[in-house]
């Protein structure tokens, strides 16, 4: 499907989403959201799509934040609306059964800090700033930004940040575990895509339930103990499990596929 503020493309399998709003730094208005939960959707989807990366276009930015020029006619109503639309949208880069990783190639700030934290994985070139500076605009994060910055970095840390607005350096982000590797910025995608290709080939299957297990960990609703042992159990019914086991033991290399 055509996008208006995305250019999306699939290379040798890995679905690249590059949020293209150059002139206002990548800031994320309502319909590149919408955009954003269409192409992921292609992620689950799409078989031959194994994984995806999400940048920004530019040298500058990877999303400077919601779009401010929209907040002006934001009433109570809206907002509650506008936030809950992101949170099923980020919620579903989240639980994406195939690897999502963010290639931070300037600022994310914002909505740009938290749908980079939304994916699995993080990689940002040295002149990436991550920040929470909504209180500088009266407000707080609202697509899940209050929650997942703690789960990443701790609670200190992200009180720090979402209550001073202070943006890190992606050595600093690195140093607080925000994220995963800094490189420069023309090997971001290198870099991101060999992460995927890595996973691409082990047994799809037991990817998405290590998914599902990581994220059980920070859903109250869930004891991720026992998603485990449940998913652990699933495993040994799929046709990947005998495939890797006898592979091992005929010592030649598993063909997955997933089943
Ligand atoms: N929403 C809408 N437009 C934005 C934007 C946002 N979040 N962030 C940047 N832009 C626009 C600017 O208005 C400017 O547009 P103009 O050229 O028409 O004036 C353009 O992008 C370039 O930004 P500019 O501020 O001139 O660049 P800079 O290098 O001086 O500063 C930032 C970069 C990121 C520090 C600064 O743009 C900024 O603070 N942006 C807002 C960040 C924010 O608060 N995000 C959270 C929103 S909840």
């Amino acid at each position: 499907m055509p996008y208006t503020n995305l250019l999306v493309n699939n290379v040798d399998g890995i679905l690249h989403i590059v949020i293209n709003r150059p002139q206002s730094l990548n800031a994320l208005n309502r319909e590149t959201i919408q955009e954003i939960g269409k192409a992921i959707q292609e992620v689950y989807t799409n078989k031959d799509i194994k994984g995806a990366i999400l940048t920004g276009a530019g040298e500058k930015a990877f999303v400077a934040g919601a779009d401010i020029s929209e907040f002006t006619a934001l009433n109570q109503e809206d907002a509650k609306a506008l936030s809950k639309a992101g949170h099923v949208i980020f919620d579903s880069i989240e639980n994406c059964p195939k690897p999502i990783v963010a290639c931070v190639n300037g600022f994310a700030l914002g909505g740009g800090c938290e749908l980079a934290m939304a994916c699995h994985m993080r990689i940002a070139s040295p002149n990436a700033k991550f920040g929470q500076p909504e209180v500088n605009l009266g407000i707080i994060p609202g697509y899940g930004g209050t929650q997942r910055l703690i789960q990443l970095i701790g609670k200190g840390r992200a009180f720090e940040l979402l209550c001073t607005a202070d943006m890190i350096d992606a050595e600093r982000a690195e140093e607080l575990g925000l994220v995963n590797y800094v490189e420069m910025q023309g090997d971001l995608i290198n870099k991101a895509s060999e992460i995927i290709n890595k996973i691409s080939k082990k047994a799809p299957l037991a990817i998405a339930k290590t998914v599902a297990c990581v994220n059980a960990y920070f859903d109250n609703s869930k004891n991720g103990f026992e998603v485990e042992i449940d998913e652990f159990a699933s495993c040994a019914a799929t046709e990947d499990f005998k495939e890797g086991a006898s592979a091992f033991l005929e010592k030649r290399r598993a063909n997955f596929l997933g089943r």
